[in-house]
């Protein structure tokens, strides 16, 4: 077992240094392009502390016969919460008003509250169940836009379904992402947000190129975006992007898997799956390449 001393996330060049004659290796947000897994002499598990595979070539592994394993819905509270927070955060302006307090102002800062507010989930998995307990708990209305689940899933969790991501866009005050980066550009880019109410904010602890982060930047200033959240980025770590000098934002460095719950549950259920995989057994979590 061996740790790599360089931080995470590791560039496909780190991977390769790193991967020597393992027979498994456990990642977060690093990158395991071709050519990283392809460097794996021995490799026979790639296994993700975390639920999006964006960061692993999926298929280049299944054709060298390397299993992926990933560790889904055990981080799913743990982001919950992030968004919350960092829901209430922008809202309530909590960011400017510590850092004023430290510098040794005392001003007021006003926001809106979240109840009878409308909350729209982009992604409606086991994140986003989370999130619309939640966001129920503080007296918000839900709907979801998910085509890929079922009318029945909306009406458990209470929530109202939308056959559109325009209408979810339309009627949110808050629009929050749960869904895993769609590989082909932004879900969001500058038209999506034009449709957005006037006022309404956007979260994104999904994937940072779910967004157009440009085009968030120009809504941000001209004052069509009330305000992003984010704890994903385009580019990770986002330094020098133009991101983070937009007014109304409030940032994370993904940290929202980031719970000693959280961590737990994933470590130990990619090292069990690692194990299995490694005495022939069927791991309780490979991930699937879809068609
Ligand atoms: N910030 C973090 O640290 C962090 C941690 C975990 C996961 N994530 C991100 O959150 C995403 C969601 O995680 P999850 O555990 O809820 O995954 P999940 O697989 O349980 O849910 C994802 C949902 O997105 C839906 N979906 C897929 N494509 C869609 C599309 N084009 N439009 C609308 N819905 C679509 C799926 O049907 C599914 O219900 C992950 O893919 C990952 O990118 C971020």
């Amino acid at each position: 077992m061996r740790y790599p001393e360089a931080s995470s996330p590791l560039s496909s060049r780190q991977v390769r240094e790193e991967l020597g004659g393992a027979d498994a290796v456990i990642v977060a947000l690093d990158e395991l392009d071709a050519a990283a897994i392809s460097a794996g002499r021995n490799l026979k598990v790639i296994a993700k502390h975390g639920v999006g595979v964006d960061n692993i070539d999926v298929g280049r592994a299944a054709l060298g016969g390397i299993t992926v394993v990933n560790a889904p819905g055990m981080n799913s509270t743990a982001v919950a919460d992030l968004v919350m927070g960092l829901l209430l955060a922008l809202q309530r302006k909590i960011v400017d008003a510590h850092n004023s307090l430290l510098e040794g102002r005392w001003e007021r800062f006003h926001g809106p509250e979240l109840v009878d507010r409308t909350m729209a989930i982009l992604g409606f998995g086991r994140i986003g169940h989370e999130v619309a307990k939640r966001a129920h708990g503080f007296g918000m209305r839900v709907i979801a836009y998910d085509p890929f689940l079922a009318p029945a899933e909306f009406e458990r969790a209470g929530v109202e379904r939308c056959e559109e991501i325009d209408a979810a866009l339309a009627e949110a005050d808050v629009v929050t992402l749960h869904l895993p980066s769609t590989g082909t550009g932004p879900l969001l880019g500058g038209e999506a947000i034009g449709r957005m109410k006037p006022g309404a904010v956007l979260v994104n602890a999904a994937r940072g190129d779910l967004v157009d982060e440009d085009a968030v930047v120009a809504a941000l200033r001209d004052g069509a975006l009330a305000g992003y959240a984010a704890d994903a980025f385009a580019v990770e770590p986002p330094v020098g992007r133009p991101l983070l000098t937009a007014p109304n934002v409030v940032f994370t460095p993904h940290i929202g898997a980031f719970t000693d719950h959280a961590n737990e549950l994933m470590g130990m259920s990619v090292v069990e799956d690692i194990l299995a995989v490694l005495s022939g057994r069927a791991p309780r979590h490979p991930v699937i390449i879809k068609d």
